[in-house]
């Protein structure tokens, strides 16, 4: 039987652990409970001791099993430690390696898959340092689901809110029974944009973060895959277990692509490439004495169409950034590209495409077949995408 330890920490939302613990308990999972001090002035630790039939942990120095260290015998025992709700403080304590009680300490001690459920006030979630500590434990394999958008204890709306039972438990199934269907295949990601040289200090470039493109390369990694990244530059951290190779220019792209390609099963076209380059680059910064300066522009390389050229029976998934026309252009590119898969952006719509954690996709195949997806973050979408791959490649 497979243990879940379940850490609940002080915030509103530690009544709504109570039907995680039930559902977890019923669907035959060993749960333990420790509670942080401030999460028992929410709710009592009787309500959690009687759903998950095991006494709850409060206090480090008050072992029930007097002769095992206890924060490690859990850290050992646990197949999945969830942290629900995931407070900016635990969070942020965990970011920093600090372990100064049951929970933080079995986080510390522990082999297995962290997943936190993080809701708090939109502000303290938006905080930049709550995002870099997400940003830095997300790049160490810690795992987060949530938070959403919603009423929130403070009276706000909006991000913050914790995310429903139902995608709380599938992320932790997720990683309790995790797939590895793409186990022994190796998958070229690519991510970010390319930024094209006008001086030595001057460049064109688009608004691309990185963040479709890492995610994917975060869960096929998960997945089992040996993944390798080509990404263009960004400041986003590699992800765990996967080979990043950085470039600047489309050309560079194009040339690291055809080079990993070569031994690839899969190919995942998530950059934005810069389409065109500058055509005569100065060796010497522009000065500024001309009331109008004019740029020449190359048109780049088409590293999706150069791999669809030649793919044999690898499988090609490109993306398309759209803004208009965007099924019927979308399916002219998986055409002109000879991809198997289309993942269209329209990038008008706000919570899709550049730089946002979400994205609104519809994946297309050659025969025509839509899934249209709603707003999810880009993590759910890259599942969805390789749930695809998968199911086209019958893995
Ligand atoms: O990085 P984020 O901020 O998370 O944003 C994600 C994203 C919007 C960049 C991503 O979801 C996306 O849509 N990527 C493709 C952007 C793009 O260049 O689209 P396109 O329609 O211009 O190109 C179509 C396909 O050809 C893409 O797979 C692209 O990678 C590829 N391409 C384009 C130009 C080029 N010279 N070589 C290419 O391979």
């Amino acid at each position: 039987m497979k243990t879940v330890v379940v850490g609940i920490t002080g915030g509103i939302a530690a009544y709504r652990a109570a039907d995680v613990v039930s559902q977890l308990k019923k669907d035959g999972y060993c749960v333990r409970v420790v509670m942080t001090k401030n999460a028992t002035r929410f709710v009592a630790p009787l309500t959690f001791e009687t759903l998950s039939a095991n006494p709850v942990v409060t206090d480090m120095f008050n072992r029930e099993t007097p002769w095992e260290v206890e924060h490690i015998s859990l850290a050992k025992a646990a197949d999945l430690i969830l942290v629900l709700p995931a407070t900016a403080n635990v969070i942020g304590k965990v970011a920093a390696g600090i372990a100064d009680d049951m929970l933080t300490t079995t986080i510390m001690a522990a082999r297995c898959p962290v997943l936190f459920a993080p809701a708090m006030n939109e502000a303290m979630y938006t905080n930049p340092i709550v995002q870099r500590n997400i940003e830095d434990l997300s790049a160490l394999g810690y795992r987060f689901v949530g938070p959403k958008q919603g009423a929130l204890a403070c009276g706000d709306v909006g991000i913050g809110h914790v995310e429903e039972k139902e995608t709380i438990l599938r992320a932790a199934y997720g990683l309790l029974e995790p797939k590895r269907d793409f186990a022994g295949k190796k998958i070229v990601i690519t991510a970010g944009p390319t930024r094209e040289p006008i001086d030595p200090v001057r460049y064109i470039s688009n608004r691309s973060s990185g963040k479709m493109g890492y995610a994917l390369a975060a869960a096929a990694a998960a997945r089992g895959a040996d993944v390798t990244l080509v990404s263009g530059p960004v400041s986003l951290k590699a992800p765990a277990g996967v080979k990043v190779v950085p470039v600047r220019t489309t050309a560079e792209m194009l040339e690291t692509v055809m080079k990993e390609y070569v031994d690839a099963d899969i190919v995942i076209k998530a950059a934005a490439p810069a389409d065109y380059c500058i055509r005569d680059v100065s060796p010497y910064k522009i000065k500024k004495t001309k009331e109008e300066i004019s740029l020449n522009l190359s048109l780049n390389p088409d590293i999706a169409a150069a791999v669809g050229k030649e793919k044999g029976d690898r499988f090609l998934v490109i993306f398309a950034a759209e803004t208009n026309d965007v099924l019927k252009n979308g399916m002219d590119k998986l055409e002109r590209k000879n991809a198997d898969l289309i993942v269209i952006n329209d990038v008008s719509q706000e919570g899709a495409g550049f730089e946002v954690d979400t994205n609104i996709v519809t994946i297309v195949d050659r025969e025509g077949n839509h899934e249209v997806l709603p707003m999810m973050r880009k993590d759910e979408v890259a599942g969805k995408i390789l749930d695809s791959v998968a199911r086209h490649l019958k893995l």
